[in-house]
């Protein structure tokens, strides 16, 4: 049974409050909040930080990041839930929208139905990394002690609903081996750990690895795609490693409260594709291991077939797993 807070019903009242027809006094007519759900300097940061500055360009006004952290990224997602529907609070989330309604039986919002979907922006590989001083150098080493030394091993994740915990679920069932989960407000704070060696293990997008991997910070063992990432050539997927099927990668997406006008979600939606095209996103993109989605994957209503497909597709992972955060 879901739990919706007063504010929600409260959300659907403001929604009555008249939408500006775009054109007079034209929409945005000041700065707009970009809620991102988990610590600054962490993977979903860096796409958050890079998409406002190039969608405020288009926009004509400054699109303002505010990291919200916080339980697996759901306190983000419910600020922008309770947050008025009027075009001036957005939130990017990623694959943790598809495994939150599961993995939480009471929030304070409604974890579908509560926000507009206004289109996907990236789907980001992640890399299985240690700390340095690991003791193993490959996968097969890695894969044998894991299952040696089991709870002894501290996997950091951004909590429960993150792209790390959905990954440490996959892993432990790859592995069919229990280990220790650390979390944290986001994997930019947990990367300072595994660099300074105080926990073992971590799976994590290429926006927060790449560089410490190319910079022999972690040591990296595999990725979890069907092929190898353009960005690491030298690293294995973790099916040439020996672990076929522990495969993921995190779609990311762009939402807006519920009954947000439609003419203002076309507007974000436009700004949105002039973003993914912008040559310095591009770029960025392409040196932390990722890319902006097609134009036809960036649309409102592709978007919200997608999430729902997925969270369908989770479900079963992790009622088996019945690993719940309430
Ligand atoms: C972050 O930005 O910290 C992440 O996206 C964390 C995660 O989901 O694993």
């Amino acid at each position: 049974m879901i739990l919706f807070g007063k504010r929600a019903l409260l959300g659907a009242g403001l929604a009555a409050v008249a939408a500006p027809a775009l054109g007079q006094g034209a929409y945005p007519t000041r700065p707009i909040t970009m809620v991102i759900p988990f610590a600054a300097g962490g993977p979903t940061d860096t796409v958050g930080r890079l998409l406002a500055q190039a969608m405020g360009a288009d926009l004509g006004q400054p699109v303002v990041v505010e990291n919200v952290g916080g339980a697996g990224g759901t306190l983000g997602a419910q600020r922008t839930a309770q947050a008025r529907p009027d075009g001036y609070n957005i939130l990017l989330h990623h694959i943790g929208m598809a495994t939150i309604p599961t993995l939480y039986r009471r929030l304070a919002y409604d974890p579908i139905n509560g926000f507009e979907t206004i289109g996907m922006v990236t789907e980001v590989p992640m890399t299985l990394v240690a700390r340095r001083n690991f003791p193993a150098t490959n996968m097969a080493e890695l894969i044998a002690h894991v299952r040696r030394e089991r709870e002894k091993i501290n996997y950091a994740n951004a909590g429960i609903g993150a792209a790390s915990h959905l990954c440490g679920l996959l892993l432990q069932k790859a592995l069919d081996t229990p280990f220790t989960t650390v979390p944290y407000r986001g994997t930019g704070p947990a990367m300072n750990d595994l660099v300074a060696g105080t926990v073992d293990l971590m799976c994590d997008q290429t926006t927060n690895t790449t560089e410490q991997i190319r910079g022999g910070t972690i040591r990296a063992f595999a990725a979890t795609t069907p092929e190898r990432i353009a960005a690491l050539p030298d690293l294995p997927t973790a099916a040439e490693g020996g672990l076929p099927g522990f495969e993921v990668s995190v779609w990311h997406g762009l939402y807006a409260p519920r009954n947000t006008p439609r003419p203002i979600i076309e507007r974000l939606n436009a700004a949105l594709l002039k973003a993914l095209a912008e040559p310095n996103l591009v770029r960025r993109f392409g040196d932390l291991g990722t890319t902006p989605v097609p134009a036809n994957r960036a649309t409102p209503e592709y978007h919200r077939t997608f999430w729902q497909q997925d969270i369908q597709k989770w479900r079963p992972l992790i009622q088996a797993a019945g690993q719940y955060a309430d």
